[in-house]
């Protein structure tokens, strides 16, 4: 069953097509009926009549009576007023429906590129972003029934692994192991990092070690990878506490390109699209140009012969679209990296290996600033660890759990503090347009008031309180009645869900997910205040709460396609 969106629209298209034919009828939800449809405004210029005229003459035709009531309003909308047994009859369907009315579509592949953080090197807030929000993207995609291949593009490869190993060497195996297991990998890269720029010896050591690393030293293999696996052990239990669904097995980083790189280069020459510049080997994709006004290079090879991080992303595309046979490829990496993107995309599209029905975007996302609205660094200069974000909102969550239920023993309060702790910091970063650059602000996003994470769980938890006061699982499948405009509003917030997930999953912008459940959550809380529920009159007390029990899974579900966990208490 389509929405109610979906379904008036419909017959409001059939009859603005009627008029016009492809005309649009511009509905959007509105303040003044339920919806209001815009579209005679812009069809009067084209008809050259009033827009009243033009809206009389899409009324004429209309055949709606059976869902709405309609009337011109204004300079000529079209106010659209939803019939309550329309909406009482959505409402009982919903009831016995454990999506909620969102169907699933046909499946499509859809590989999402998210996370990717840097082998021995600390994660950090960027690295967050894009892990919180590839994660909603991965869940809201599986919730539609899409085959979801999460990509996690560890950078594993490069120069600096030369200085890296050289380090473990001086170190020692067990002790290089015992430093990056305890997740210090900052200190580990900065202690080799001031032995390279220190030290020739090192310095000489570290090339050396570069090109045994290139040329396949099992050796050298074998030391490198104990880096990346400590690297990904560590990452790992990081995602495991932010609740994130990546494993281990879904680390393809940039070195499992290698083997590929020269094939790359064969095919792009083949197509006529290399170009030398400088001594290395580029494409010059039309449309690029620098500050100067020349045209701008992808360098697919260095003048030095080295392959970097373009020609991996450009043999990572190829991988995606023909041997995982994707139909969509979503990268989620900063907005710093979007001209890199789209020049990849662009070569990808003339070399072949992206075909035009794939579709393939960069989910690109602003920077998390500190409180004086700077990067946000610790007050040393130094990135924040993402797990000590998470234990200080953790502790934050577990004093104010613990204050307002003394009672609750020691388990629960913990698995709460954490629950309330990752909604607090991944509902912040989810909730502000993804462009947008948000400030930290630990006190702000772990409230139980405003537009916040632990609002929603709240929210849901105080509903599910209400059941257990009431003795029951689950609401009686009544049909809703919806006297109260308080009834009809809450309604109209539920019967958008369907809505609100698809526009969430066509934009990749999680925040509309967001501010639709923050929009329910208020419209719940109104109709609470101004109609009992448990002391209603039988009859009104059953509706009451098969719209509460609708609020709740709403919500319960939403959170979930956040990433987000809705405790039964809190
Ligand atoms: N490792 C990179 C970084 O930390 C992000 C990689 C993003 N993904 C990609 N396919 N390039 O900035």
């Amino acid at each position: 069953m389509s929405s109610l969106y979906a379904a008036l629209e419909e017959r409001l298209s059939r009859a603005f097509d009627a008029v016009s034919p492809g005309a649009d009828p511009v509905l959007r939800p509105s303040e003044h009926a339920d919806f209001q449809a815009n579209g005679a405004l812009g069809l009067a210029k084209v008809l050259g009549q009033s827009p009243r005229e033009v809206a009389q003459r899409v009324i004429d035709v209309l055949d709606i009576a059976d869902l709405a009531r309609v009337e011109i309003a204004g300079p000529g909308f079209i106010n659209v007023v939803v019939s309550v047994d329309e909406m009482s009859q959505r409402l009982v369907d919903l009831l016995s429906n454990e999506r909620l009315g969102v169907e699933r579509r046909s499946a499509r592949r859809v590989v999402i590129d998210y996370s990717a953080p840097n082998v021995a090197k600390e994660m950090h807030v960027g690295h967050l972003r894009s892990t919180v929000i590839g994660d909603s993207l991965a869940r809201l995609h599986r919730f539609l029934g899409d085959e979801v291949i999460a990509r996690n593009h560890v950078g594993d490869w490069g120069t600096p692994f030369g200085m890296l190993i050289e380090h473990l060497l001086d170190l020692g195996e067990a002790e290089a192991v015992a430093s990056l297991s305890v997740g210090d990998l900052d200190s580990f890269y900065r202690a080799a990092r001031a032995k390279f720029d220190a030290d020739e010896t090192f310095r000489e050591r570290s090339r050396a070690r570069v090109v045994s690393l290139q040329s396949g030293d099992e050796e050298t293999r074998r030391l490198w990878q104990i880096l990346v696996d400590q690297s990904v052990a560590y990452f790992s239990e990081v995602y495991e506490a932010l609740d994130v669904e990546l494993t281990a097995a879904d680390v393809v980083g940039e070195s499992a390109y290698n083997d590929d790189l020269e094939s790359v280069l064969h095919d792009l020459a083949a197509k006529d699209l290399l170009v030398e510049s400088e001594g290395a080997q580029c494409v010059f994709p039309p449309g690029f140009v620098g500050r100067d006004g020349e045209p701008q290079p992808l360098i697919v090879r260095k003048s030095d012969d080295g392959f970097g991080y373009a020609a991996t992303d450009l043999a990572a595309v190829r991988d995606r679209v023909g041997r995982l046979g994707a139909d969509e490829i979503y990268y989620v990496v900063g907005s710093p990296q979007s001209q890199h993107f789209q020049m990849v995309f662009s070569v990808a599209r003339l070399a072949g290996w992206l075909p035009e029905w794939v579709h393939c975007e960069h989910v690109a996302f602003g920077s998390v600033l500190g409180p004086d609205r700077k990067m946000f660094k610790s007050r040393t200069g130094e990135t924040v660890k993402l797990i000590a974000l998470l234990d200080d909102a953790t502790e934050a969550a577990r004093r104010e759990v613990t204050a307002r239920r003394p009672e609750i023993g020691v388990e629960e309060a913990e698995s709460l503090a954490r629950d309330v702790a990752r909604a607090a910091i991944k509902y912040a970063d989810l909730s502000t347009d993804r462009l947008r650059d948000y400030v930290f602000d630990l006190d702000r996003m772990i409230s139980a008031e405003g537009d916040t994470g632990p609002y929603l769980q709240y929210a849901h938890a105080r509903i599910r309180a209400l059941f257990r006061r009431a003795g029951i699982e689950r609401a009686p499948h009544v049909t809703p009645l919806l006297h109260e405009p308080s009834e009809r509003a809450l309604a109209l917030g539920l019967l958008g869900w369907p809505d609100a997930v698809e526009a969430t999953v066509r934009t990749s912008q999680p925040h509309r997910l967001c501010s639709y459940l923050f929009d329910v959550a208020q419209r719940f809380s109104t109709f609470y205040e101004e109609c009992p529920v448990l002391n209603a009159p039988e009859g009104v007390r059953e509706s009451r709460l098969a719209l509460a029990e609708l609020t709740a899974r709403t919500l319960a579900q939403g959170l979930a396609l956040l990433g987000i966990a809705a405790p039964e208490q809190m």
